[in-house]
């Protein structure tokens, strides 16, 4: 058969003006010329780095160390602004106050010898003071332009309060819910995956880096993450090169090539070396194969952990090898161990010549930001952007462009208004300001958050009693270690939690219809907050059983962060509403989703398993011997998920219908465009999401049942029809192939499948001719 190999990398060079050439500093700078990759959108201005040059040469050993450290900003300022002015710290993180962080700013522009500007990042990650649902709940969208907006408003929020850099997006795919931090990324699938990552560094970053009102983003956490043994956070990684490249790498690779200005190095080990000191990772992937020109951050305290790992033999030597293998900066609570990098070089353990070029990709941030010319925040400016109504808006539209709706047996919903003359909403998640927040979470006006019962209560109007009772209090085993931050309110004793289970049977026996707000707290999911049982926690199921008993209409909304072990709660309450972790504004569009305001149409990112001994369980599994696709994998459980990837209702009914390729057969390497109509066949204005998968048949590697290739987020009126278009190029059909160790291109019939979710029927097919 004969090969027909891409050699990707050679391409994308090919594809690089020359003018963009010239204007990048690639051949400035000796360690960047070596990129075999150069992206336009990574390109570098010249002048940035003849000044950064400039600047290195007048600095000592100190105070470059200096300029590659980022410290917490944990305790008294005080305690921190000797090392500013002594130019041994270059970065700071946590600091969200604009006169704070004009109050360091002067003391490392005017009191530090050679003046260099602080610069500030911080967890910006779905919002700062207005907060837009979960990551989660963005991927949920399906929707990039949405969260390109809600990014644009996190930067102008964060911007305006002198923070210059995001630890965002969280690019992780991962496809075990066990796993915490998926609240926190873009789910199971790397094609959505770099959709999101395109939007995201686009909001928050703009144009460019260094535009008004925005920010660097910072694609993290570089790489696989996600993929951790058990779900346990921080465990090890064992993924083959083909998983790697294929299912990982693609959302940072989009990423990058949208210009993402830095990247966050990942804690655990990828097949026994650490991500923060590996140098394939960092050097030969990130920056000679994917063309990243900005800086690397660690995870905070991942240089230090090279040791805990068994990697590195002390402090100093882990600040070395990090660096060595490429990465800048690092992030640490003091004291740092790049504290030790003079003395390294002096002994001549690292070459000075690493250590100045960590230090100008980081000078080259400051200088593209402006903060040489403009390190202040206008302080009297920052209430204003904060409290722009306009971002609560946006964060309004999104929360409701994210919710699912998982179920709706005899269409319970949309409810009628003016139906209900008492309604309860019980649960803990009915008015849980912190839960309707979720994780990553710092600064909100925690007193401006709409709770679902509050939410409720609003779009009902004064008529209608609304009631509302936790019934059950969430408390983690272990206590999150962002209690730190936001401590949880004391435990109930038996006798409360006994009282208050009571009260909110009683509340619901009293409605004409209930909903019941369940999930999972805040703070058990995000980072160290895997699980071993998805189960719903507490004793929310037995609240379950106890108000469907009275006989009343149910509707449940969740709340959670991650797919959960919900299938007793299926059974018994026919409709269920995913909301995620919806935001500041998320009690007003749950309910007005709830009343039929809004049509939920929103898709799961992610599988959502039948019960925990199914993970991992993820669409784009391979087709392997028998058991085939449809047959039985366990005698024990059944082998589809409870609900499949890119599932979600709508109170309409769609139809796809005339799916057609433009050419059955085509010459390898041209494109494919695809076409097909869906109408809107019931009753309601609603948004249906037209995925598009494909099949590759045969060829140098067995390959997915179905992957997702192309997908739109349609808005169709009743009898509305739209013919969608997808095209299917090169980087849609190719693959990273462990035989040819390189992204090559098969002759090979493709089915094609376009709907609704990932289990779409309607089917087509083409041809790749040798
Ligand atoms: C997390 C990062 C985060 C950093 C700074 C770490 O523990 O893994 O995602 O950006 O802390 O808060």
């Amino acid at each position: 058969m004969p090969s027909f190999e891409i050699a990707e990398m050679k391409s994308v060079l090919a594809s690089v003006s020359l003018a963009a050439l010239v204007t990048t500093a690639c051949l400035a700078s000796p360690s960047l010329a070596q990129s075999p990759v150069a992206l336009a959108s990574q390109a570098v201005p010249a002048e940035a780095v003849v000044r950064a040059n400039a600047l290195i040469a007048r600095m000592t050993l100190e105070e470059k160390a200096g300029q590659v450290t980022q410290l917490f900003m944990f305790g008294k300022p005080e305690d921190f602004e000797a090392g500013v002015r002594a130019g041994s710290t270059g970065a700071l993180l946590f600091v969200t106050d604009p006169t704070l962080i004009n109050r360091f700013q002067k003391v490392a522009v005017e009191e530090s010898r050679l003046g260099i500007p602080l610069l500030f990042g911080y967890d910006v990650i779905h919002g700062l003071r207005t907060i837009f649902p979960a990551p989660i709940g963005m991927a949920a969208s399906w929707d990039p332009a949405a969260l390109e907006r809600g990014q644009t408003v996190a930067a102008a929020e964060a911007r305006a309060s002198g923070i210059h850099w995001t630890f965002a997006p969280m690019l992780d795919v991962t496809r075990d819910p066990r796993w915490g931090r998926i609240v926190e990324g873009p789910g199971e699938d790397p094609y959505l995956g770099a959709a999101l990552a395109r939007a995201a560094v686009r909001g928050f970053q703009g144009d460019r880096i260094g535009a008004p009102g925005r920010i660097i983003a910072g694609a993290k956490h570089f790489a696989v993450y996600g993929a951790s043994e058990g779900g346990r956070d921080y465990d090890s990684v064992f993924v083959s090169d083909s998983q790697f490249y294929n299912t990982y790498l693609p959302p940072f690779a989009a990423a990058i090539e949208a210009g993402a200005g830095n990247v966050m190095s990942a804690y655990m080990e990828l097949n026994d070396v650490p991500a923060a000191a590996n140098a394939w990772l960092l050097t030969d992937v990130l920056r000679r194969q994917l063309g990243f020109q900005g800086f690397v951050v660690s995870d905070a305290n991942g240089v230090k952990s090279l040791v805990t790992q068994g990697y590195a033999a002390d402090e100093r030597d882990a600040a070395v090898r990090a660096l060595t293998a490429g990465g800048d900066l690092e992030m640490a609570i003091a004291p740092a161990a790049n504290s030790g990098l003079a003395e390294a070089v002096r002994s001549g353990t690292l070459e000075e010549s690493v250590l100045d070029d960590a230090v100008r990709r980081v000078l080259i941030a400051k200088i593209r930001m402006g903060l040489f010319e403009n390190p202040y925040v206008d302080a009297s400016k920052t209430e204003t952007v904060l409290s722009d109504p306009a971002h609560r808006q946006e964060a309004r539209d999104a929360a409701e462009k994210s919710l699912v709706l998982l179920q709706n047996t005899g269409s319970i919903l949309p409810l009628t208004p003016g139906a209900h003359r008492r309604i309860a909403v019980i649960g803990p998640m009915a008015d849980s300001v912190d839960d309707t927040l979720g994780s990553w979470v710092f600064v909100p006006k925690y007193e401006e958050t709409v709770t679902l019962a509050e939410g409720i209560r609003r779009r009902v109007g004064a008529d209608v009693e609304v009631t509302t009772a936790p019934g059950v209090q969430l408390r983690r085993g272990v206590p999150s270690m962002f209690e730190m931050f936001r401590p949880s309110p004391a435990a109930w004793t038996s006798a409360q939690a006994q009282a208050e289970f009571e009260r909110a049977v009683e509340e619901a026996r009293e409605a004409d219809i209930v909903i019941l707000a369940l999930g999972e707290g805040a703070m058990m999911s995000g980072e160290m907050a895997s699980r071993a049982d998805l189960s719903l926690p507490g004793d929310q199921l037995r609240l379950v059983e106890a108000v469907k008993a009275l006989g009343k209409p149910i509707v449940a909304v969740l709340m959670n962060g991650r797919p959960l072990d919900i299938a007793p709660v299926a059974s018994d309450v026919p409709a269920i509403l995913e909301a995620w972790y919806p935001g500041t504004e998320g009690g007003v569009a749950v309910a007005r989703a709830l009343f039929g305001d809004v049509n939920p149409g929103g898709k799961l990112p992610m599988t959502w398993p039948r019960s925990v001994g199914q993970i991992p369980i993820y669409y784009s599994h391979n087709i392997t011997k028998a058991p085939t696709e449809q047959g039985q994998r366990y005698w024990d459980e059944a082998s589809t998920p409870l609900y499949p990837f890119g599932h979600g209702l709508s109170y309409t009914d769609f139809a796809f219908s005339d799916l057609s390729v433009d050419r059955a057969s085509v010459a390898i390497g041209e494109p494919v465009v695809v076409t097909a109509t869906v109408t809107n066949t019931g009753h309601r204005t609603g948004d249906e999401v037209a995925q598009l998968y494909i099949h590759q048949r045969s060829g140098r590697a067995t390959r997915p049942v179905r992957e997702l290739k192309g997908f739109q987020r349609v808005t169709l009126q009743p009898g509305e029809s739209r013919r969608v278009q997808f095209e299917l190029t090169r980087a849609e059909l190719r693959y990273w192939s462990a035989a040819e160790r390189d992204w090559v291109l098969d002759p090979a019939t493709f089915d094609v499948w376009v709907g609704g979710d990932s289990r779409a029927q309607l089917a087509t097919s083409f041809t790749v001719q040798p």
